[in-house]
């Protein structure tokens, strides 16, 4: 099997200009898969970003389709009113869920596809009879919060072992990862198992974040080719 075609690069707006996120969506949206839209209540994870008024803006304005990333307490609550607003791919955290699978199926009932992501230390087992619920699993490469911290190696195995419950499953599911993914870091996450891939300080801080997104879909589908 190839994974040339697969490969997805979602470059995260946490580094980019806040002041400016039209314009910086501007520069990325061409070659990215997704925007990736991290949404933080200071309560799930300890700082604070922004919430449905300007994911309903961001809407309206990007050209490409916005993959929102809730980390927030009480998802039951709050996360269709994202995928009610446009956003094409709703991921909420499993460890702040009450009803995943109600979640899950709300979310995909107002048409968005549906994501659970989950902690560096949360175990997948423990979902794998809701897999088929879902769009995408989003495996944490960090510790969820900020951007711009290390890549962590011990959440390898965990890809690994939760590509192969994805292998087994009926219909595909994506492997998302997001945390530290760089230049340094992608061809790892790639080989063993993820597809689809966030970036944030890697395409924001760099000169050219196109040039960036365009980079990292090479090597994830180089490494992902030869790990096939
Ligand atoms: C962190 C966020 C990430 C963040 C990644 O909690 O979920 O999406 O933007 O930033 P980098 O790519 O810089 O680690
Ligand atoms: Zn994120």
């Amino acid at each position: 099997m190839s994974g040339s075609s697969e490969i997805q690069i979602a470059p995260s707006i946490l580094s980019a200009d806040f002041t400016a996120l039209g314009a910086e969506i501007d520069r990325v949206s061409a070659v990215a898969d997704w925007v990736h839209v991290d949404v933080m209540d200071n309560h799930f994870v300890p700082n604070l970003t922004l919430g449905l008024p300007v994911v309903e803006g961001l809407v309206k304005r990007s050209g490409a389709p916005l993959d929102c990333h809730l980390m927030i307490e009480n998802p039951d609550r709050w996360a269709p009113a994202y995928a009610e607003a446009g956003a094409r791919s709703v991921t909420f955290h499993v460890e702040a869920a009450h009803a995943p699978v109600r979640l899950a199926r709300q979310l995909r009932s107002h048409g968005a596809r549906a994501g659970i992501a989950l902690k560096p230390a949360t175990s997948i087992e423990a979902y794998a009879d809701m897999l088929p619920e879902v769009d995408m699993v989003l495996l944490m490469t960090v510790e969820p919060g900020f951007g711009g911290q290390a890549f962590l190696d011990v959440v390898l195995p965990k890809i690994e072992r939760t590509r192969a419950l994805l292998r087994s499953q009926e219909t595909p599911i994506w492997l998302q990862v997001d945390g530290g993914i760089g230049m340094n870091t992608i061809e790892r996450a790639a080989a063993a198992g993820a597809d689809v891939f966030v970036a944030g300080s890697a395409v924001f801080e760099a000169d050219d974040p196109a040039a960036a997104v365009e980079r990292l879909r090479e090597l994830a589908t180089s490494a992902s080719d030869g790990a096939n």
